[in-house]
């Protein structure tokens, strides 16, 4: 596990974007395993400022979204969806055949639909470099406290922790989703790199049980410890 213990999150985000635009260039079929939420937001700004710029290319990257709530279609506002859209995707060549981010519409065969979502990751061959953020319970994904470390893409119950931190973020606080379709933290750990940042104190205790805590389903990111390529980028 390489940690990089940045000043703050401009940096963090500085930096990541620094690790990710590299791998891009590497490897223009890169795979990329893409998260939402607060913390990548500085990332994004920065990959979209360097393509901007003429100097970073994603017109043969593909990408897989950790996540998505339950219930929310592509066009709520408050949906991973609408995030990548808004925040990224609309403002990169991403090609939009490449991009893959779990269906918060589906409403029966769970299973099957995940199961796909898994044969597709491996069909593209397998994700390349994983951006993640983390809750302050630990999660990574919606992989909340007790989930299987070879856990697999499905449907999760959110903790009351998650809701309480993203219901604000709905007009009407019930409207909160209270499941996801998530990939497992065996899915996380089968990509050949992954990227983890974190700002700010309300991390702090998550981030210190991942890095240097037991390995235990009641911390998920605790699992990236058995991982071979990994950097916690945090401040
Ligand atoms: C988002 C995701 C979540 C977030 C985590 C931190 O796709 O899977 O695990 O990364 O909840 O969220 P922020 O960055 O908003 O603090």
């Amino acid at each position: 596990m390489l940690v990089v213990i940045k000043k703050d999150y401009e940096e963090i985000s500085r930096e990541a974007a620094h690790i990710v635009a590299g791998a891009v260039r590497s490897n223009s079929k890169i795979v990329l395993g893409l998260a939402t939420g607060s913390t990548p937001l500085g990332l994004y700004r920065e990959l979209i400022a360097l393509h901007s710029a003429g100097d970073l290319d994603f017109s043969q990257a593909t990408s897989f979204n950790l996540d998505e709530y339950l219930g929310l279609p592509a066009s709520h506002p408050q949906s991973f969806h609408f995030f990548m859209q808004n925040n990224f995707f609309s403002q990169v060549n991403f090609p939009p055949g490449n991009v893959h981010i779990p269906d918060g519409t589906i409403s029966r065969d769970y299973d099957a639909y995940c199961a796909r979502y898994e044969q597709c990751i491996k069909a593209a061959g397998g994700i390349d470099l994983q951006i993640l953020g983390i809750g302050r319970n630990g999660h990574v994904g919606f992989n909340e406290p007790t989930s299987s470390l070879a856990s697999r893409t499905r449907l999760k119950a959110l903790s009351r922790e998650t809701v309480e931190d993203n219901r604000h973020f709905f007009a009407n606080e019930s409207e909160m989703p209270k499941c996801a379709i998530t990939m497992g933290i065996g899915t996380i750990l089968d990509s050949r790199r992954v990227l983890l940042l974190a700002s700010g104190r309300s991390k702090a205790a998550a981030v210190a049980k991942a890095i240097e805590g037991p390995i235990t389903s009641s911390v998920s990111a605790s699992a990236l410890q058995m991982h071979a390529d990994v950097t916690f980028i945090i401040d």
